[in-house]
């Protein structure tokens, strides 16, 4: 049997996942979508492409949850994007009533599926994702860091005129202006950066990667980027229904690890089939600690504020636990 995987939201970065995955031709997919002929239009459009582009791949469109049964993976996109102007954390109020009605359709028809997390903001809403579904830690990951390593890796291929695949990088941390570039985990075919580009280059290109969101939607002025964020959750969704046991930058719940516990943030994660394998721990200086709880803490600032107005977000939402710093290891 061919496995399942559900996207919900069917706009630009649900639509444009759904898209990649079924050009994988590995899975069927299930786009949902509270607009109405919204995602039956789109999936009937991706399904016409099958022939040409040689894909088997099921597409399905649907407004309810019944269709979404049984994923074995469901992204999760829907909710409201950036305007110019708003940070991420600006949308949590909305975005939470959305993640936590849609988590509880999902989760209660998909008990044992995997749960990616795209919606902004992302490390609070995969909290919540975590808090409304009871799943263990290992089947809630939230996109934030393949993103921003992307964009980190671009600006330094871009610089050296040099191949995307010959550059690796490391971004820690929450997903927003604190994101924790690790320069020095980051090299181009081998090379540590710090040697091939002067300092003051590679800081400009830190922070243009931190505000890599912001510049597209600076753009865009309609909406926020989607090719890019659509590219790092089939990623993901590669990683995990293919067990291919990749390392890559994800949100998940801490338990202890670079001594956070109960929060979502940033750190390289062992995806394979069952979602989060291991959570690795790379040695850290000081001042990358640092800003790691700092990221951390704006982590929490969010779901502190969502879990003190649950009320607002629905009916008997669990509380979303409260985080804790730890000192810099467990
Ligand atoms: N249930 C299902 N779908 C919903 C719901 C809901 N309760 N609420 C909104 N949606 C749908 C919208 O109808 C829309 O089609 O979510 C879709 C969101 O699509 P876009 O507005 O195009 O936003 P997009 O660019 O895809 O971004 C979605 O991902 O990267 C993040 O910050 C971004 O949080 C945003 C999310």
């Amino acid at each position: 049997m061919r496995a399942k995987i559900t996207v919900v939201g069917a706009g630009n970065v649900g639509a444009t996942l759904a898209q990649r995955l079924a050009e994988r031709d590995y899975a069927d997919v299930v786009l949902v979508d509270i607009v109405e002929g919204l995602p039956q239009g789109k999936a009937l459009d991706m399904l016409q492409a099958g022939p040409i582009v040689g894909y088997d791949s099921l597409v399905t469109g649907t407004n309810g949850y019944d269709e979404t049964a049984g994923s074995d993976i469901v992204v999760v996109t829907s909710g409201v994007a950036r305007k110019p102007g708003m940070s991420r954390d600006d949308l949590v109020m909305t975005n939470a009533r959305v993640i936590a009605s849609v988590v509880r359709e999902v989760a209660s028809r998909s008990p044992e599926t995997i749960l990616l997390m795209v919606t902004n903001p992302l490390d609070a809403m995969a909290q919540l994702a975590g808090a409304v579904s009871g799943f263990p830690r290992e089947r809630v990951i939230g996109m934030a860091g393949v993103l921003d390593t992307a964009r980190f890796r671009t600006f330094i291929a871009r610089e050296l005129d040099a191949s995307v695949e010959d550059v690796h990088a490391y971004v820690l941390g929450g997903h927003g202006d604190t994101m924790v570039p690790l320069t020095r985990y980051s090299t181009v075919a081998g090379v540590p950066i710090a040697d091939l580009i002067p300092r003051e280059r590679l800081d400009a290109i830190v922070q243009r990667a931190r505000d890599g969101g912001a510049e597209i939607v600076g753009l865009l002025k309609t909406g926020s980027a989607y090719y890019a964020p659509s590219a790092a959750a089939a990623q993901m969704v590669d990683a995990i229904l293919l067990d291919r046991r990749q390392v890559l930058p994800c949100s998940v719940r801490l338990e202890g690890e670079y001594g956070i516990r109960g929060l979502f943030t940033g750190v390289p994660c062992q995806l394979g089939a069952g979602g989060l394998v291991e959570v690795l721990e790379v040695k850290l200086s000081e001042e990358e600690s640092a800003a790691l709880h700092r990221s951390a803490e704006a982590v929490r600032d969010l779901v502190d504020v969502i879990d003190s107005r649950r009320d607002e977000v629905g009916a008997g939402i669990p509380s979303l636990g409260t985080g804790a710093l730890i000192g810099s290891r467990p």
